[in-house]
């Protein structure tokens, strides 16, 4: 049986107190549970002093955009070696606020992957499709192509530590979550993709849900065979909601 993963992007939230507050309030109420992995993906400032608040804690530090470069004159830009350096064990790729707002190709998240991987990173690469994309019936094309670009940049084997997050664009902060029926479809499918190329991989990989997952919808999505945890953006940023859906995740 595979591990459930929660894990929270903080987004452009937080200062320093807010963040201790917040990771206290998570530290004193991390369920007991040999499946639940609990991460935080904090601002880049805050990544040091996060990591020394969790250290000799189970929960993980991930980071929420990395460079493609291994380092030199790219001003501005983080590496994957800067982000281990500080404690983090994984980086989101390619979500979907990097793709729209800040324009980032498939092939620059494909390169990202590829860098997180070589820094020592696990890359959790976010996919999904825009609500004009699925009313236009474009929903598996536009994963296939964002899954794809990764798979001939880096091969099958790229995936094998790193995880895959299903955030349909138009769940994403708006209170609209797919159905458990409709995330596990595509969760499905993303697997499928993967199964064709390693048995193994696909088997193991987690894929993670992602848009407006909550206290009382996660049991849902986490129930169904292929859905492997959330990746939570506005619940993630009050301890008692988080932990809510850890508690809900360590119940299954
Ligand atoms: P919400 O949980 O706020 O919908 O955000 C989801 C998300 O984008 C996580 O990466």
């Amino acid at each position: 049986m595979r591990d459930i993963l929660v894990a929270g992007n903080w987004k452009m939230n937080g200062d320093a107190a807010r963040n201790s507050e917040l990771l206290a309030g998570i530290l004193a109420g991390v369920p007991v549970s040999d499946r639940v992995r609990l991460l935080v993906c904090p601002p880049f400032p805050y990544l040091a002093a996060v990591a020394e608040q969790i250290a000799d804690s189970p929960v993980e530090l991930g980071a929420q955009t990395v460079s493609e470069h291994p380092s030199g004159a790219f001003t501005g830009e983080i590496s994957a070696a800067m982000l281990r350096n500080v404690g983090c064990s994984y980086v989101l790729v390619g979500h979907s606020e990097r793709r729209s707002l800040f324009g980032e190709s498939s092939d620059a998240v494909a390169a990202k992957f590829s860098a997180a991987l070589e820094g020592g990173l696990r890359p959790i690469l976010c996919v999904g499709e825009t609500l004009a994309e699925r009313e236009a019936g474009e929903t598996r094309i536009v994963i296939d192509r964002q899954l794809n670009a990764v798979l001939e940049r880096v091969g099958i084997a790229g995936f094998g530590t790193a995880v895959v997050a299903y955030e349909p664009v138009w769940a994403i902060g708006t209170g609209l979550t797919a159905t458990p029926e409709q995330a596990q479809d595509l969760h499905r499918h993303i697997r499928s993709i993967l199964a064709a190329h390693d048995a193994d991989v696909a088997e193991t990989i987690l894929i993670l849900y992602g848009g407006s997952v909550k206290g009382d919808n996660a049991a849902g999505l986490f129930s169904m065979p292929d859905i492997d945890g959330g990746l939570i953006g506005g619940a993630s940023l009050k301890a008692s909601d988080f932990l809510a859906i850890a508690t809900v995740a360590a119940s299954l």
